[in-house]
């Protein structure tokens, strides 16, 4: 168990660089399985979630080795294993297993894939996915002698979903259509991935049409992580400080800085980096969705800014109940009500005290609001937010924050 130590009430300011895209590193993570040589992988992010996928891989016989940061994966000679199951429940990743060991090996096994405990995550679409590639499963385990190309329609847009349609197209020879996919950044990194392996891929809008066969090693450069960036946007405007944030596609962010611009926040763009000045001046209403609405991860963190100013709402339309983290940042003063899936936050006084992370992002906020409030806070389960979060809390100090993360 880990935990950050915040001495809060002070504004923020400096500059910070993000690093490269949790989501979008796993999926590439699990796809070199189904390539036969080595990759390359440039601003693979340091967080636990990428050293446990890295872990995976390696317990299949992938041999990893940095040079100068850039991380090599040679999958050249794999063998099927079942992986430690500490790792494979530490993290949601884990899912792609079931696609890249349907693809390298012609099996796979239903195992506890984890992940932020917010909600249930069903995997019934990554199933059936697998079936329309041939798959067969029986009790927990998941065969196919032989996969062929498939046509698949998404019945709502799924992350996980179609990455794992996605390893299976483009490791399968044949041309496969996938309607209805998630469009998220992470998935466009994936996709350039497994071009550069020998996939042909086409994007028309949420249609993707796949053309797969056997894949060798590639290379990726992680984006910037577009989460991680919202995060300390709003610990600028949260601590009203002045923090410039780079290294990542500002208009990824549009769904989150477009209704704080509307409710007169500004925005000063320079060189690839933003910084958001002054708290909304008015109440704020948005509606979660798959990408490019705005991103159900970024939730827990708006809901510090509106509690930080004028309030508003935030309707949940992703995970109907990922509200779980709210009763710990109650704990230091924010004052919220929930309504089915619709979670009002009102003004509040934030003071310091102790609160526990209750999942990544979750925990994630309740830093935020520790930042701000004045005073010593503890916030439990760190070791939550390292998960997604590289160096956050030397990140956090290099603009003036006096925090401490203790095991
Ligand atoms: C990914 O989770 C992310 N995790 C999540 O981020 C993120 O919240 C989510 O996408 C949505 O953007 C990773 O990329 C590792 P989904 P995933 O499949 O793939 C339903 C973070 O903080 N669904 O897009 O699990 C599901 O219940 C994490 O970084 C099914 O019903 O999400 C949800 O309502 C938290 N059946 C919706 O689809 C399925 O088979 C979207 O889930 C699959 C999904």
């Amino acid at each position: 168990m880990g935990r950050f130590i915040v001495n809060g009430g002070l504004p923020l300011y400096g500059k910070v660089r993000v690093s490269g895209s949790k989501n979008a590193a796993l999926p590439i993570i699990f796809a070199s399985l189904i390539t036969h040589g080595v990759s390359r992988i440039y601003n693979l992010p340091d967080i636990t979630d990428v050293k446990d996928a890295l872990g995976i891989i390696g317990e299949f016989g992938a041999e990893i080795w940095k040079e100068g940061g850039v991380t090599f994966i040679d999958t050249s000679k794999l063998s099927y294993t079942v992986p430690s199951l500490g790792r494979v429940e530490r993290i949601r990743a884990s899912t792609y297993l079931l696609g890249a060991c349907l693809v390298r090996f012609g099996r796979a096994e239903l195992l506890p894939f984890g992940g932020c405990a917010f909600s249930k995550r069903p995997i019934d679409m990554h199933i059936a996915a697998a079936r329309s590639f041939g798959a067969e499963l029986s009790g927990n385990k998941l065969t196919a002698r032989k996969l062929s190309r498939a046509d698949i329609s998404f019945r709502q847009p799924s992350v996980g979903a179609t990455v794992n349609s996605l390893i299976m197209a483009s490791g399968t020879k044949g041309e496969t259509k996938l309607f209805g996919v998630a469009r998220e950044p992470h998935i466009s990194a994936l996709i350039s991935y497994l071009k550069g392996a020998g996939a042909e891929i086409t994007v028309l809008g949420d249609t993707l049409t796949v053309k797969g066969g056997e894949l060798h090693g590639s290379t990726a450069v992680i984006p910037g992580d577009m989460i991680e960036a919202g995060t300390f946007l709003a610990a600028s405007l949260v601590t009203e400080g002045r923090v410039r944030v780079s290294g990542f596609d500002i208009g990824e962010l549009k769904a989150f800085t477009s209704p704080l611009l509307s409710a007169g926040t500004i925005a000063d763009v320079s060189g690839g980096s933003v910084m958001l000045v002054g708290k909304p001046k008015r109440e704020i209403s948005v509606t979660t969705g798959a990408y490019p609405a705005f991103a159900t991860d970024l939730q827990p963190i708006f809901s510090t800014i509106l509690a930080s100013a004028r309030g508003g709402s935030i309707e949940e339309t992703v995970w109907r109940e990922r509200f779980g983290y709210l009763v710990e940042l109650s704990r230091l003063g924010l004052s919220y009500s929930i309504e089915d899936n619709r979670l009002t936050v009102f003004p509040s006084d934030v003071f310091s005290g102790r609160a526990s992370a209750t999942d990544l992002r979750g925990g994630a906020a309740a830093v935020l609001l520790a930042l701000r409030a004045e005073g010593e806070s503890i916030i439990e389960g760190g070791e939550l937010v390292l998960r997604g979060y590289d160096s956050f809390a030397e990140k956090l100090r290099e603009l003036g924050a006096e925090i401490e993360y203790a095991e």
